[in-house]
C-alpha cells in the first residue's frame, strides 16, 4: 500500500480551513478540473452511511485529525445519514466561494451550510472541480436530530462518499474499490475523526498499530473479515438518557487531553487494550471483549473528569443503568455489556441470540431511566450503501 505523506508536518488546524494551509500528500490533485468545452451533464449521487460505536476509544488527537492511539469500532446499521449531492456545471465559475445550497430534512439550514462550505473549501486542493459546479446537498438522519446520538460519523462519512463518487463519476479516477474506500475514509476523517471508521462493514481500525498491517493514522482499514461471527450478529441498543446538546463538544474534549496529566498513560493503556481486544474479537471471547469495552467507557469519562477544567457528561441515570447492567449480568450470566461515547447515553452491546431476554430486561428495568423512554435499536451492519 502506498503510504500517505503530509499531515504530520502540516499541523495547521482544520478548524479554520479558509485560512489554513493543508497538505494532502498524494490526494492533492490540481488536474481534477473539468473541461468547459465538454461539460458534464447535471447529476446526483446519494449515499446512506451509518454511525459506528468505538470499542477502543479515540480520545486525544494531534495535527490535522491524527489520533493519539489506535481505535476500533463496530459499524452500526440503523443510525445512519442519507446524503444526496446534486451537481450542475457552472458555465462561469465564480472565483469566490463554492456555490452550495444545503437542506437538512428538507429545510434550508444556514448553520450546517456554513460548516459544510468551510469543509469543502478546505478540500479544494483534493477536489478542485468543486468550484466549477453548482452543488446542492440534501441530507437527513434516520434518528431524531435531538436524540442525543452523535451524527458526525454518519454525516461526514456520507458526505465523503458522495465527494469520492462525484470525483469518480466526473473523472473515472477511483475505480479500484480499495483505493476508493481509503480515500473516502481519509476525507471522512478530516470532517470528523471517528467518521473514517464508518466506511467499512462490520468493524474498522483507525490508527497506526503493528497489530494491524496496513493500518494508518490517516484513514481506517477494514476489520470485518477478521471478526468472529458472533460479533457480526451483535446488537447495540442505545439508551437515550438525555437528548440535550452536550455541554462540552468532542472537539473540545479532545483538545483537553493535551493538558491532561494522565494522557501518556492513557495512550499506552489504549494500545495495550487494543491488542488484547483484537484477539478477543477474532476468537469470539465475549468475557474479555466485555471487560475491555466497559473499561474503555469508564476510562473515557474518567479522562473528562480529570481534565482541566474538569467536566462530566455522565448523568445519574447513566450510572443507574450501568449498575443494573452489571447486576443483570451477575444474576443471569448473559453477556450484556455497556459502552459510552462522549455523552450520557448508554450503548448496550449483546449477541443476537439473547435478544428476547435483553429486550425484556430493557423494557422492565432500563427504559424508566431513558428520556421519554426513548431507545434507538441498532445492530452491527454492512456499512454504507449507494442508494
Ligand atoms: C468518544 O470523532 O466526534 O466517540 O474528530 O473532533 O470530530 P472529532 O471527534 P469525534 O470523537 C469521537 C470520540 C468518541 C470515541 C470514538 O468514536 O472513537
Amino acid at each position: 500500500m502506498q503510504r500517505l505523506t503530509g499531515g504530520r508536518e502540516c499541523l495547521t488546524s482544520h478548524l479554520s480551513p479558509l485560512t489554513s494551509h493543508f497538505c494532502f500528500g498524494m490526494y492533492e490533485n490540481p488536474r481534477l478540473l473539468l473541461d468547459s468545452s465538454n461539460p458534464p451533464e447535471p447529476g446526483h449521487i446519494t449515499w446512506r452511511s451509518p454511525s459506528n460505536i468505538a470499542l477502543i476509544k479515540y480520545w486525544g488527537k494531534y495535527g490535522v485529525q491524527m489520533p493519539r492511539n489506535p481505535s476500533i469500532s463496530l459499524t452500526l446499521a440503523a443510525s445512519c445519514t442519507d446524503t444526496m449531492l446534486e451537481y450542475e456545471f457552472l458555465e462561469a465559475a465564480d472565483d469566490g466561494e463554492i456555490d452550495l445550497s444545503f437542506y437538512f430534512h428538507g429545510e434550508e439550514n444556514e448553520a450546517f451550510k456554513t460548516k459544510t462550505l468551510a469543509f469543502l473549501e478546505s478540500l479544494l486542493p483534493v477536489f478542485p472541480f468543486l468550484k466549477q459546479l453548482k452543488l446542492t446537498i440534501q441530507t437527513g438522519n434516520s434518528f431524531p436530530h435531538s436524540a442525543g446520538i452523535a451524527s458526525s460519523a454518519s454525516g461526514m462519512s456520507a458526505l465523503a462518499l458522495c465527494l469520492c463518487s462525484l470525483e469518480d463519476a466526473l473523472f473515472g479516477t477511483l475505480k479500484d474499490p480499495a483505493d476508493y474506500d481509503r480515500k473516502a475514509s481519509y476525507i471522512a476523517r478530516l470532517g470528523s475523526g471517528s467518521a473514517c471508521r464508518s466506511i467499512f462493514s462490520y468493524a474498522a481500525v483507525w490508527g497506526e498499530t503493528p497489530a494491524v498491517p496496513g493500518s494508518s493514522n490517516e484513514f481506517a482499514v477494514p476489520f470485518g473479515d477478521e471478526l468472529h461471527e458472533i460479533f457480526k450478529n451483535f446488537h447495540d441498543d442505545i439508551l437515550i438518557v438525555s437528548q440535550e446538546e452536550k455541554a462540552v463538544s468532542s472537539r473540545d474534549g479532545h483538545a483537553l487531553m493535551d493538558g491532561n496529566p494522565y494522557a501518556e498513560a492513557r495512550y499506552a493503556q489504549a494500545r495495550q487494550r487494543f491488542d488484547v481486544l483484537l484477539e478477543a474479537l477474532r476468537s469470539g471471547d465475549l468475557a474479555t471483549f466485555g471487560k475491555i469495552v466497559e473499561d474503555e467507557a469508564m476510562t473515557l469519562h474518567a479522562l473528562m473528569m480529570c481534565s482541566n477544567p474538569s467536566y462530566t457528561l455522565l448523568r445519574p441515570n447513566t450510572l443507574s443503568i450501568i449498575e443494573k447492567v452489571r447486576d443483570y449480568r451477575t444474576t443471569t450470566g448473559h453477556p450484556v455489556y455497556f459502552t459510552l461515547d462522549a455523552g450520557p447515553n448508554v450503548h448496550l452491546l449483546y449477541p443476537g441470540d439473547i435478544i428476547h431476554e435483553v429486550r425484556a430486561f430493557i423494557e422492565d428495568e432500563l427504559k424508566e431511566y431513558c428520556e421519554d423512554g426513548y431507545i434507538q435499536q441498532d445492530w452491527v451492519g454492512e456499512g454504507p450503501e449507494e442508494i
